[in-house]
């Protein structure tokens, strides 16, 4: 989605700005533009396409001043400014439709992230006092509604154009005429507002702010904050002034960088054995004593205040979008199997809008890396309204759905940059097994044996990500085989079904192969007819009792046709005559293979999309976090 950076200090703001903006270019844009409060007045300089278009033609504009002014003209010279990616919504991607957008006096200038749903009726209202429209955007009702109601006072201004927005938004603000300040709001759009010595920032999100500072503080909804260089002053919509805690952010700046990799995503996938530790670890407590003081290694899930009371649920309802989708289902599957209780995995951009039926026992497992996808908080919030118990499975601190939730547990798998989510998923898949085999132990369907068989199990899955990582090479070479292939799919049962939608997933965001996943057992009521020579069909084979079944589904599409990959373990021998390609992982409890069989198809779809020619890390039409509907 379009990322916000904002900049009031002693440096010159331009090149602080369009550093940032690359910071925030993982979640996707087509253009950019940054406006700059200089000697001369309010520059404005915009751009479709990439940022370096931007860069150079803030250069050509400061070269051609160079020659005809003096340095006190210096265009882009000054100390306060604004910028945006824009991410295409209403209105396509041009140079006109870029942010930021100016009121018709040209004095003021908005960037913004969102969606003015009423941006209609106001242009008319505008229009009908006189204003002229440039952009075909919904943004740009909000310059002109702040420059009709100026007199002097910006934040007065913006507090009464407020007022007339519905809609979502992240705003930041600067004029002409207010040399001093930047104001930021934010309405269901993220906005973070870094404090700096002598110099203050707004980011959509955190990487643009951390060369500057690590201390934060995160905008709650319809807060307005007004930045000088030397302080920040909170407002809630009905002006009061508000007090905001600084939060300290602890990623070292390198967390955000490739770090000798060719993409993040790569870094990223690479990363999961140790997001894995880090998510598992300082949740396991280690059997200690002896004797009559002896105690069993247990989980501890403090955090989302597991106690007794959960033994009343009646029923655990996972909701996510996309790939946190799959780790809900994945975890439905683990509810089930491992805790007995009935589970639900739903799609937070159907749930709600659905009138689905609450209990006053439900626990609300809501789980999203960004903490911010638009329909995943609508989800929470209604089950919220519902009176539900609402748990927050998510990797940003000071989300959004960090914050709105009853109680949090965070994936530590550090910043996921790429658009494409892999650590993220694996270690939001440890977390629901946590959960999962809590409740199994809670609700007396686990014993503390089978608990300890569990943990142990658990622990060793870093390491044997490690090892299915090893085998990079050996999927580098069998996508350099069949990157093209126009059709693939993906195919299991259970756990392994979850696995394959994501790895369609995956696949189809970053290679743009049309790739879709099928439950195994339904290839023949339908998807079988696609099946032919041009096809490639992986296989997710983990489960045991389902290899003669998944055997008999292979050798089908065989016969029409197609090449097979069946993923399996190690040690399995059942496939080696329906299989075209085995990829291998390492022996674990069947219901646990996810964490590990995802890996080969994160690699896959990776090497796909760079045999391609795409870029992994943007892939076309595609935003990292989902702040709009
Ligand atoms: O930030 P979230 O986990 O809420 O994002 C949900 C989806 O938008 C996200 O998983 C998306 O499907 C990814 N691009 C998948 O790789």
């Amino acid at each position: 989605m379009c990322g916000i950076v904002g900049y009031i200090g002693v440096k010159e703001a331009t090149p602080v700005l369009l550093k940032g903006l690359k910071k925030l270019e993982y979640r996707g844009y087509d253009s950019a533009g940054i406006a700059v409060l200089g000697a001369g007045g309010l520059e404005v300089c915009k751009s479709k396409g990439a940022l370096n278009k931007l860069e150079e033609k803030v250069s050509a504009l400061s070269a051609q001043a160079s020659q005809t002014g003096g340095a006190s003209k210096k265009p882009f010279g000054g100390t306060l400014g604004i910028g945006h990616t824009r991410w295409a919504t209403h209105g396509e991607p041009s140079d006109i439709n870029s942010h930021p957008h100016t009121d018709i006096s040209g004095k003021i200038a908005v960037v913004h992230n969102g969606i003015i749903e009423n941006h209609r009726k106001l242009k008319e209202w505008l229009a009908g006092r006189g204003v002229v429209f440039r952009s075909e955007t919904d943004t740009e009702v909000i310059a002109h509604l702040i420059n009709y109601y100026y007199a002097g006072e910006l934040l007065v201004a913006v507090q009464a154009a407020l007022k007339r927005l519905e809609g979502s938004y992240a705003l930041g603000i600067i004029c002409e005429n207010d040399r001093d300040h930047i104001i930021a709001v934010r309405k269901e759009s993220p906005l973070v507002i870094g404090r700096g010595g002598g110099e203050n920032l707004i980011a959509s999100d955190v990487p643009a702010l951390l060369e500057y500072t690590r201390d934060v503080y995160y905008l709650d909804d319809r807060e307005i904050a007004v930045l000088s260089k030397d302080k920040v002053e909170f407002y809630n919509e009905e002006g009061e002034r508000v007090q905001k805690t600084l939060s300290h952010v602890d990623w070292d700046a390198g967390a955000a960088e490739k770090g000798g990799y060719e993409h993040f995503m790569l870094k990223e996938i690479n990363e999961q054995p140790k997001a894995l530790t880090d998510t598992l670890r300082p949740r396991i407590i280690p059997a200690g004593g002896t004797g009559a003081m002896a105690s069993s290694r247990s989980v501890n899930l403090a955090e989302i205040g597991f106690d007794k009371s959960w033994a009343e649920a009646r029923r655990v309802v996972l909701c996510a979008c996309g790939t946190a989708w799959h780790a809900a289902m994945v975890g439905k599957y683990a509810f089930e199997y491992f805790a007995r209780i009935p589970s639900d995995a739903e799609i937070a951009s159907e749930y709600r809008y659905r009138n689905p039926i609450f209990n006053p026992s439900d626990i609300f497992i809501i789980i999203s890396q960004s903490g911010e996808t638009a329909d995943t908080l609508a989800a929470l919030r209604l089950a919220k309204k519902n009176g539900g118990r609402v748990i927050a499975i998510t990797n940003v601190l000071g989300s959004t759905l960090a914050r709105e939730a009853d109680l949090v547990m965070y994936t530590w798998a550090g910043p996921e940059i790429a658009v494409a989510s892999t650590k993220a998923f694996t270690t939001q898949l440890m977390c629901v097994y946590l959960i999962a085999l809590q409740f199994g132990l809670l609700r007396g369907n686990l014993d503390q044996a089978g608990l300890d068989h569990y943990i142990e199990a658990l622990e060793k899955i870093p390491t044997q990500a490690e090892a299915v990582l090893k085998s990079k090479e050996t999927i580098q070479r069998f996508a350099s085989l069949c990157f093209n292939k126009s059709k693939v799919f993906f195919i299991g049962r259970l756990f392994d079904y979850a696995v394959s939608l994501e790895s369609a997933l995956k696949l189809k965001e970053i290679s743009y192969t049309h790739s879709e996943a099928f439950a195994a057992g339904e290839l023949k009521h339908g998807p079988i007819a696609l099946a032919d020579e041009s096809t490639l069909v992986t296989a997710l084979c983990t489960q045991e009792a389902l290899f003669d079944k998944m055997d008999s589904n292979i050798k089908e599409v065989k016969a029409r046709g197609a090449s097979t990959v069946v993923i399996t373990y190690d040690d399995v021998h059942h496939f080696d005559e329906s299989a075209d390609t085995v990829f291998r992982i390492p022996r674990t409890p069947d219901c646990f293979t996810p964490m590990l069989s995802v890996i080969p198809c994160q690699l896959y779809a990776y090497y796909c999309s760079v045999l391609r020619g795409n870029d992994p890390d943007k892939p076309r039409n595609l935003a990292k976090s989902v702040t709009v509907e």
